[in-house]
C-alpha cells in the first residue's frame, strides 16, 4: 500500500496527537517525513518521543524560515499544521500553492483578513484544507446532530449555550502566548470556535449577525489589585512568591513541560508558565455573544473562563419541544497529563421534552480518549479508513470559516458597540 506522506508545523503540545498517530496506529497507512517549527530544541523533543516512545526514526527538522525547502526536499502529500494560531494562515497558503493538501488545528486563522487569504487560496490552487473538529466526533455531540436531523423536537428556534472553562484549563489560556490577542484570536475565536462550530453543524444553518459583549473581569493584575492581592510575579517556576498560589503552573515539576517549554525557552524567550495575575493580558474572560442564524434560529452564548467546573449546559428550544444537553468535562492542563484524558467526559445528560409527552433521556455510548470520545473518531477519519459518514462530520475551509466567523464578528462588536454582519467580513 502507497502511504500518504506528511510534514508537521509547530511541535508543541498538539503535536504529539498527529504525529503519535502516525507513527503508532497508523503507520500501515501514513509516514511522518519532517517538522517544522521555530524552536529547535522542541523539534529534538519531538523527535526523542518518536524514537523512544514510539519507536520510530528521527524526522528531519526544518527552521521556519526553511519551510519551501523543507516541501520541496520532502515533498510531502500534506502538511500537518499545529503551530501558534497567528501562523496558521501563513503555512496553510504557502502548502497550497506548493501542491500540498493541508490539516490544520482549529481556529483555522484569527481574523477576517487572514480566512479571506485562506479561502481564495484554496480557490485558486484547488488543493483541500481539512480543520480537525474533534468535538463534532464526540457521540454525545453526533447525538444531538442525529436528535435535531431526525426531527424529534422540529425546527430549532433557538439555542442556549453556556460553557464554563475551569480554573485549571481556563487558566491555562492566561498563562501563554493565547493571553495575547493578537496570537490567539481571543477566547471568543480560539476557544469558542468548538463551540460555534458545534452550533452550525446541530442546527445545519450560517451564522448571519453577531452581537458581544466581553471583558477581563477576572485574570490580569488590576482585577487581582481590587480584590486586595498584594503578592505579585512574572513566572512561577523557580518563584517563592508563587509556592502557596493555587493558579501557579511549575514547569519544573513536570517532565514533559520541563522538556518541551523551560528547557526550549532559551531560544525563544517564550514562557509558558506566566502568572494568571500578570500584566499584559488582553483577552477578555468573560463573555456574552447573541448571534441570528440564516435560518432564523437565535443563539444565546455565555463564556466564562474561571469556573469551579468545567464544561456546559445547552438547551435547544424547538417547535416540537426541546434538548437539554449537561455535559461536565475532566479538568486538566494541556500537555501536562494524559492526552486521553483531555476534555473526556466525567458526566453527561441529554434530556428530551416532547412538547405535550412525557421528558425521556437518551443513552449515548460512551465516548472513550480525549475530547469525549471525540479524538481517536477523528484520528481513524483522517489516517484510517474512514466509514461513509451520514452526519458529514469532516469539516473543510468553508466549515473553519464559518466556525470562526461567528467568534470574529464578536469581537468586532465587543470592540465597536455594534453588531455585525456575518457576510461583510469574508466573500466566500
Ligand atoms: N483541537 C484541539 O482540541 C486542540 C487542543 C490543543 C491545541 N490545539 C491547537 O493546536 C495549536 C498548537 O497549540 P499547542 O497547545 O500545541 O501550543 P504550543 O505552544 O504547545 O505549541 C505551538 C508550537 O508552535 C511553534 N511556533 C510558534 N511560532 C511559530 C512559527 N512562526 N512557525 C512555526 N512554528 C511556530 C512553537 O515553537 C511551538 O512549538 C493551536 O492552534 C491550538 O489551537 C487544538
Amino acid at each position: 500500500m502507497t502511504k500518504k506522506t506528511y510534514v508537521l508545523v509547530g511541535t508543541g503540545g498538539r503535536a504529539e496527537f498527529f504525529y503519535g498517530a502516525i507513527a503508532g496506529h497508523y503507520k500501515e497507512t501514513s509516514e511522518l517525513l519532517a517538522f517544522c517549527d521555530v524552536n529547535q530544541t522542541r523539534m529534538n523533543y519531538a523527535n526523542r518521543l518518536l524514537e523512544e516512545k514510539y519507536s520510530y526514526r528521527r524526522v528531519n527538522t526544518y527552521q521556519a524560515d526553511q519551510f519551501e525547502e523543507m516541501i520541496a526536499a520532502e515533498k510531502p502529500d500534506a502538511v500537518i499544521v499545529t503551530s501558534v494560531d497567528r501562523t496558521h494562515h501563513t503555512y496553510i497558503i504557502r502548502a497550497l500553492e506548493l501542491g500540498c493538501d493541508v490539516i490544520t488545528e482549529k481556529p483555522m486563522t484569527v481574523d477576517e483578513v487572514k480566512c479571506q487569504e485562506i479561502l481564495d487560496a484554496v480557490k485558486r490552487t484547488g488543493k483541500n484544507v481539512r480543520v480537525t473538529f474533534n468535538y463534532r466526533y464526540a457521540p454525545h455531540h453526533t447525538k444531538a446532530r442525529e436528535l435535531i436531523q431526525d426531527g424529534v423536537i422540529g425546527q430549532v428556534h433557538s439555542v442556549h449555550f453556556e460553557w464554563l472553562l475551569n480554573t485549571k484549563h481556563g487558566a491555562d489560556y492566561f498563562r501563554r502566548w493565547h493571553r495575547d490577542k493578537r496570537n490567539s484570536g481571543g477566547l471568543l475565536v480560539h476557544k469558542s470556535t468548538h463551540h460555534f462550530d458545534l452550533v452550525n453543524f446541530w442546527i445545519g444553518s450560517q451564522p448571519q449577525e453577531v452581537f458581544a459583549f466581553g471583558d477581563l473581569l477576572f485574570y490580569g493584575r488590576e482585577n487581582a489589585e481590587k480584590r486586595g492581592e498584594t503578592k505579585f510575579y512574572d513566572r512561577a517556576t523557580g518563584n517563592p512568591h508563587a509556592q502557596e498560589d493555587p493558579f501557579a503552573l511549575h514547569l519544573d515539576k513536570n517532565e514533559h513541560l520541563k522538556a518541551m517549554y523551560l528547557d526550549a525557552e532559551v531560544e525563544d524567550g517564550y514562557r509558558r508558565d506566566q502568572s494568571v495575575f500578570g500584566d499584559g493580558i488582553n483577552i477578555e474572560d468573560t463573555m456574552g455573544v447573541l448571534v441570528r442564524y440564516k435560518n432564523n434560529a437565535i443563539l444565546t452564548y455565555s463564556l466564562n473562563a474561571y469556573m469551579p467546573w468545567e464544561g456546559y449546559r445547552i438547551a435547544f428550544n424547538g417547535s416540537k419541544g426541546r434538548i437539554e444537553m449537561n455535559i461536565i468535562e475532566q479538568s486538566y492542563v494541556n500537555s501536562g497529563g494524559d492526552k486521553a484524558l483531555e476534555g473526556a467526559i466525567v458526566g453527561k445528560s441529554i434530556l428530551v421534552f416532547p412538547m405535550w409527552k412525557t421528558p425521556y433521556e437518551v443513552e449515548v455510548e460512551e465516548g472513550k480518549g480525549g475530547h469525549g470520545g471525540g479524538d481517536p473518531v477523528l484520528l481513524n477519519d483522517i489516517f484510517g479508513t474512514p466509514m461513509p459518514d451520514k452526519f458529514n462530520r469532516a469539516a473543510d475551509h468553508i466549515d473553519g470559516a464559518r466556525s470562526i466567523l461567528t467568534g470574529i464578528a464578536a469581537n468586532k462588536a465587543i470592540r465597536t458597540g455594534q453588531p455585525v454582519k456575518v457576510d461583510t467580513l469574508v466573500k466566500f
